[in-house]
């Protein structure tokens, strides 16, 4: 499938809901975004009964209205398709189209995303409106590309309607094709399990202690991201098919759902929805040093691991609440800026601001737009046409750029997914990844975060120095054996405790830990304990002699040397397992393979990045405090851009090692200059 651009000079927009307002505001609505430096609306994506008022009577009036007056004013626009929100006649005449809970409760109309990918009668409503709206606006002049639905797996990804059940055990048969098969992946003779004939076989459904089989519940994990993804293609082709000119995209990065194979298969660009003020709620803003909204730099690197330039289609552009649930503060003056860039530091050309004006009325009306209910001037508005000013300048320049990393986190959908039910190595992987992450940006580190494919080659990851891969428990001989291809091309592979265990079923190998990459890592896990109730995080200490120690909390394996190669970096220096060896470091071919049998603290990646000792490549722009982000964009032609970011809510010094210009102001830099409270620079080497 050739792939459409997102855009080729970066675009700044807004979403918007001209069913919400009074007719009359449009015009203004219009006129002001485009003074704001705004070129794109998306709208549609909860209007199904304004398009279809009644089953198959259909009516495009509000929205052609809509759309010629934002084509008079030169906006482009995203049509969306409505199908996150069916219609009351709809679900009150087949309710079968409803989702369910696991314990067979039925979700009802008044909320959304309240339907299943899998109801046949959904599927036949959701493609004739498709086709009926990609019918009408095929050759409208302000129509630009298309989102899908909204937020695929948001609200809730699980799905548990008959259509479901049904649509899974096709699923496992095509799968498995007998039920043998199907019996010995799931493990079913364990508690009486086995399946004697197919009408027995269903998604997991209520059991005592709510413990499902674990082999099931991945492959019903499977199954979801498989039907969200056939749910997407349904429109995605309908919409090629009669609007080939158009993009084609959809929101989000939601749970149970292979964002790579749904964007891979079905679109041309994945966009991605970012609310940073979610740190208040779920982030670290009491623990030392916090990332807060930095977190998501890291939530934006695993976007451009599907899309390496993308769309942000829902930027956040003021506080945030629903009636009910979600409390967030306002934006501190200069963040939404901030966020603009970091979204674009990170892959974007395109962004959107949610949303144009806050509504009033319904579950959002404290989810803050640009425009507040009284509609005049705030700083929310200037702030942003400050941002539409400054991109209208660069705008050309910023787009189509390649971010560049020499680091690589690893993770995959396989073991995120089983890690959801199974917690004894699910718990591991977000406080290792986030200990990794903090650490390379304090370090001013670009990262790329990759879901690895069981199809990756070691020549993918060939131009990443290191790569860490904290806890990949289920593992193929496929990929241990491009793990160790990696390491002997000269690659540095990080690898932590769990891993290596379970096959593609779920199930455990008969081996010593670290199964399948016992023999790439040269060790052997001889001893083992959860750390849990009174046990305490063990000591380890630095095998150097330098008396620098740090925690390995979680989980503690003891290892034992299988190789003459491998060296013992580290021990344990607390417990009973004080002496034994926790890090050990095999040197492979070109390259080196570590192996820590613990989850990884911030302690144990910043020892271990300053074993390695690797370069960063901020040290050719600039010295810089930790509250800098620093990352690099390429150009075709090699050319590159040094974009820093402020976080910090006070002016920082940085100092440059080279001349530059500040692409956002035209400013000659050298030397020590400040960076603003929440404070953003684009450096390009300045001509000599
Ligand atoms: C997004 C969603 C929007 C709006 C926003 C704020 O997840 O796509 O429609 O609900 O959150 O809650």
């Amino acid at each position: 499938m050739e792939r459409k651009l997102v855009s080729d000079a970066f675009t700044l927009g807004v979403c918007y809901y001209p069913e919400q307002w009074d007719e009359r505001l449009w015009e203004d609505d219009y006129r002001r975004m485009k003074e704001m430096g705004m070129d794109i609306i998306r709208v549609a994506e909860f209007a199904w009964t304004i398009f279809e008022p009644e089953d198959g009577r259909f009516e495009f009036g509000l929205f052609d209205r809509a759309l010629d007056l934002a084509h008079a004013h030169g906006l482009r626009v995203i049509m969306s398709t409505p199908t996150a929100t069916p219609p009351a006649w709809l679900t009150h005449a087949h309710p079968e189209v409803l989702n369910k809970t696991q314990d067979g409760l039925t979700y009802h109309h008044g909320m959304r995303r309240h339907y299943t990918y899998n109801s046949t009668v959904y599927r036949e409503y959701c493609a004739r409106i498709v086709r009926q709206l990609a019918e009408h606006y095929k050759d409208h002049p302000a129509v630009v590309g298309w989102q899908i639905d909204n937020e695929l797996n948001c609200e809730t990804d699980v799905f548990y309607a008959d259509a479901d059940h049904d649509a899974f055990r096709a699923w496992c048969r095509d799968k498995y094709g007998t039920l043998d098969a199907l019996n010995r992946a799931w493990g079913a003779v364990f508690w009486n399990q086995t399946y004697t004939a197919w009408e027995q076989v269903h998604l997991t459904r209520k059991t005592a202690a709510g413990s499902p089989n674990p082999h099931q519940a991945l492959d019903e994990k499977r199954f979801i991201s498989d039907s969200a993804i056939s749910f997407a293609k349904l429109q995605a082709d309908i919409l090629r098919e009669v609007a080939p000119r158009h993009w084609v995209t959809t929101n989000g990065l939601f749970g149970n759902l292979d964002s790579h194979r749904l964007t891979d298969e079905t679109l041309d660009f994945f966009s991605y929805d970012s609310y940073p003020l979610f740190y208040t709620m779920f982030g670290d803003a009491s623990e030392p040093e916090p990332m807060r909204d930095r977190w998501w730099s890291l939530n934006l690197c695993g976007v451009r691991d599907i899309s390496p330039n993308f769309c942000v289609m829902e930027q956040q552009a003021g506080p945030g609440g629903w009636t009910n649930r979600i409390q967030l503060p306002a934006p501190y003056p200069g963040q939404m800026r901030l966020w603009t860039y970091q979204s674009i530091l990170h892959g974007a050309d395109m962004v959107l601001y949610f949303r144009w004006r806050t509504a009033t009325f319904g579950t959002e009306i404290y989810w803050h737009g640009l425009n507040d209910y009284h509609n005049g001037p705030n700083r929310r508005l200037r702030e942003a046409a400050a941002v539409g000013e400054e991109l209208r300048r660069v705008g050309e320049r910023l787009v189509g750029r390649t971010y560049r990393a020499d680091v690589a986190l690893l993770e995959d959908y396989d073991n995120e997914w089983d890690g959801r039910l199974d917690t004894m190595h699910g718990v591991l992987r977000g406080p290792s990844m986030s200990a990794w992450f903090k650490r390379l940006q304090y370090r001013h580190m670009p990262a790329d975060k990759i879901k690895l494919r069981g199809d990756a080659t070691a020549d993918e990851l060939s131009g990443y120095r290191l790569a860490v891969y904290p806890h990949p428990t289920i593992m193929s001989e496929r990929t241990a054996q491009m793990l160790e291809a990696y390491v002997r091309q000269g690659g540095i592979l990080v690898l932590g405790a769990r891993t290596g265990y379970k096959d593609e079923t779920g199930r455990c190998r008969m081996m010593p830990f670290p199964g399948v990459a016992a023999a790439l890592c040269g060790v052997h896990v001889d001893d083992f304990t959860l750390i849990a109730g009174d046990r305490e995080p063990a000591n380890v200490a630095l095998a150097d002699g330098s008396g620098r120690m740090f925690k390995a909390p979680l989980f503690n394996e003891t290892l034992s040397v299988q190789d003459s190669g491998t060296e013992i970096i580290a021990a344990y220096a607390s417990g009973w397992y004080a002496g034994s060896p926790a890090l050990t470091r095999r040197k492979l071919g070109a390259g080196e393979v570590w192996y820590y049998g613990a989850s990884f603290s911030e302690g144990a990646a910043e020892a271990i990045l300053d074993l390695l000792d690797l370069p960063s490549p901020a040290a050719d722009w600039a010295r810089l405090p930790r509250e800098v982000e620093f990352g690099i964009r390429e150009d075709a032609a090699g050319g590159r851009w040094a974009y820093l970011l402020n976080y910090a809510d006070r002016e920082v010094d940085i100092e440059l090692v080279r001349d530059c210009v500040d692409v956002l102001t035209g400013e000659r830099l050298s030397g020590r200059t400040v960076m603003p409270a929440f404070g953003v620079r684009i450096l390009e080497p300045a001509p000599q």
